[in-house]
């Protein structure tokens, strides 16, 4: 297997004409939105040109830490998301079989992962063997900036100008400037999209007409949310995911986001010398959208019996899996079972019971990369990643280590000794 078919994924979900797909009046309020994000979202975007001769080096590296050193509490939660964490080495291992020079070829990928046109040349050089990031001045941070994903400049820079949210009413106001004064980055554009979930759709929405299997986009978040009960009670994406404005963006891969987002019940626990019944359930109670959203997730809801030891007896067991699962060349969805906001999965367990049994295990595991994991391995034994191999073993390595159990109880049975 190459890695054609997640370039395919993604390749096919163009986002360039996203705003325009949303269908918005010119009278609509948000038409001013749209049109100030299909300027920022401009791929391949622009590069920022020459800063303000009035910024100290500090204001003009494009590097997180150099914002963060003003910005601590947005630096801090940043380098604990996933943003901060977009160019791993599933990424790093796909781009290093890519032709070097093929800017074109490594946007399909950047402009979602690591968008500046700085970084962009940055992936040339380091392919193409250079040295990247060299800071001339030593107390400012200027490291790489390819593998630092998407960076604060990614979403709030352009042209050597800071865009931003309204300023958060919860704050002191700003001290008074010295007209004669440099503000930090000469100040901020205020603009309304940063509350928007619009904002969030520069990635996390194909357009209308990309890439679908059974009549259903491959990413269609945005869409799902505007559906969802959520988006109704005027919840964005930023209100759960960036609660108080913090940059902490917690998804599929955080246990206790998820339990925020659903309801888990396990009724009617019953057993005699025959048969063993138990109903375990999901809702999609609070998550603005499917639970999971993507294809690459999967939720494993099982029951299975233990014998006096705690052994896993296999026979036994029952699965009830939540997830679009699609073939790894993106070709078929095999099959759907995704929760809509409000939806219920069921595991209804009815076994005859083991002669071995004790007692009786219902647990729900989060597979937050499954997709990613069975593509790592099929290209890795197709032995078709020629320099990106090493790399894409590490990727391999950590999408099974991202597992984790999100519910668990181990009930023991009154079992009848008599004969
Ligand atoms: C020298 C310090 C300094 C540096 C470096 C700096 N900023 Fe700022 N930034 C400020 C100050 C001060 C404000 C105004 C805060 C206020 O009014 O409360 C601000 C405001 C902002 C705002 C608007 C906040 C709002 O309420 O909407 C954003 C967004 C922002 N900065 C992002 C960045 C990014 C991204 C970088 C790096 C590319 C950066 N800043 C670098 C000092 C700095
Ligand atoms: C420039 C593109 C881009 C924009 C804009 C963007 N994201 Fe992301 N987002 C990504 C990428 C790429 C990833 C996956 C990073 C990885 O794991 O490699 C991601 C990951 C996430 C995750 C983590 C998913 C998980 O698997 O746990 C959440 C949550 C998220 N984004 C929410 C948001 C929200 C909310 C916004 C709007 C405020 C937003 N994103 C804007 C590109 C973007
Ligand atoms: C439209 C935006 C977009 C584009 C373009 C895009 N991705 Fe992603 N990618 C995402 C989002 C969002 C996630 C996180 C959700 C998920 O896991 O599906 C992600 C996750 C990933 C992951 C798993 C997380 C990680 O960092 O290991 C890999 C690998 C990946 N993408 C590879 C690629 C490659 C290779 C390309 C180019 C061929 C590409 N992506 C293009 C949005 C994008
Ligand atoms: C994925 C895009 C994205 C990235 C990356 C990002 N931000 Fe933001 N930032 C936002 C959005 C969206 C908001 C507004 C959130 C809201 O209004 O709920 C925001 C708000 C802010 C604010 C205003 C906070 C407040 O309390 O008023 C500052 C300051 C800021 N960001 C700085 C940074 C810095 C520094 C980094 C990097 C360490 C960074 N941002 C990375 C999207 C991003
Ligand atoms: C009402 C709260 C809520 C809203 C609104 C919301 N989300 Fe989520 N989101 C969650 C919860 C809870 C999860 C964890 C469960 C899951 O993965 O579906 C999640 C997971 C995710 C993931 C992880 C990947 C996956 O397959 O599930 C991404 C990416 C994401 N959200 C993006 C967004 C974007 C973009 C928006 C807006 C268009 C949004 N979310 C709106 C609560 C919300």
């Amino acid at each position: 297997m190459s890695r054609l078919p997640i370039k395919f994924l993604f390749a096919c979900g163009f986002v360039f004409t996203l705003l325009t797909s949303t269908a918005i009046a010119d009278n609509d309020p948000s038409a001013s939105i749209s049109t100030f994000l299909s300027r920022h979202w401009q791929r391949p975007l622009q590069h920022q040109g020459e800063a303000p001769v009035s910024f100290p080096a500090l204001e003009v590296s494009l590097d997180p830490r150099a914002c963060g050193t003003c910005h601590p509490q947005q630096l801090q939660d940043w380098q604990g998301s996933l943003h901060a964490h977009a160019m791993g080495p599933g990424l790093l291992g796909q781009l290093m079989d890519m032709n070097p020079a093929d800017r074109a070829e490594h946007q399909a990928c950047l402009h979602c992962h690591a968008p500046l046109a700085e970084q962009a040349d940055e992936v040339v050089t380091w392919l193409s063997g250079g040295e990247t990031g060299i800071s001339p001045e030593g107390s400012v941070p200027n490291g790489p900036l390819y593998n630092q994903g998407l960076i604060c400049a990614g979403c709030h820079l352009r042209n050597y100008q800071i865009h931003g949210p309204h300023r958060n009413k919860a704050l002191p106001p700003s001290p008074p400037l010295n007209e004669n004064a440099h503000q930090p980055h000469n100040g901020w554009q205020p603009q309304d999209a940063f509350e928007s979930s619009v904002f969030c759709a520069a990635c996390h929405q194909f357009e209308a007409d990309g890439y679908a299997l059974n009549g259903k986009l491959l990413e269609n978040t945005f869409e799902e949310w505007k559906a969802s009960p959520q988006a109704k009670e005027g919840k964005s994406c930023q209100s759960c995911h960036m609660p108080d404005r913090r940059h902490l963006w917690r998804g599929i891969h955080d246990k206790a986001t998820v339990l925020s987002g659903v309801r888990i019940s396990l009724d009617g626990v019953e057993t005699n010398n025959e048969k063993v019944r138990g109903i375990l359930t999901l809702t999609n109670t609070e998550v603005g959208h499917r639970f999971p959203t993507y294809v690459t997730p999967r939720v494993v809801m099982e029951a299975i019996q233990l014998d006096s030891l705690n052994q896993q007896i296999p026979v036994t067991r029952q699965v009830q899996i939540v997830a679009r699962q699609v073939s790894l060349d993106l070709s078929r969805e095999l099959f759907d079972t995704r929760l809509a906001p409000g939806e219920t999965a069921h595991l209804d367990y009815q076994a005859p019971l083991h002669p071995d049994t004790q007692s009786i295990l219902f647990r729900i595991q989060i597979e937050p990369d499954t997709f990613y994991r069975d593509f790592y391995r099929a290209t890795l034994n197709s032995g078709s990643s020629d320099k990106g191999a090493e790399t894409l073993r590490l990727a391999l390595q950590n999408a099974e280590a991202s597992v984790y159990t999100l519910f668990r109880r181990d009930i023991q049975l009154e079992l009848n000794s008599e004969p």
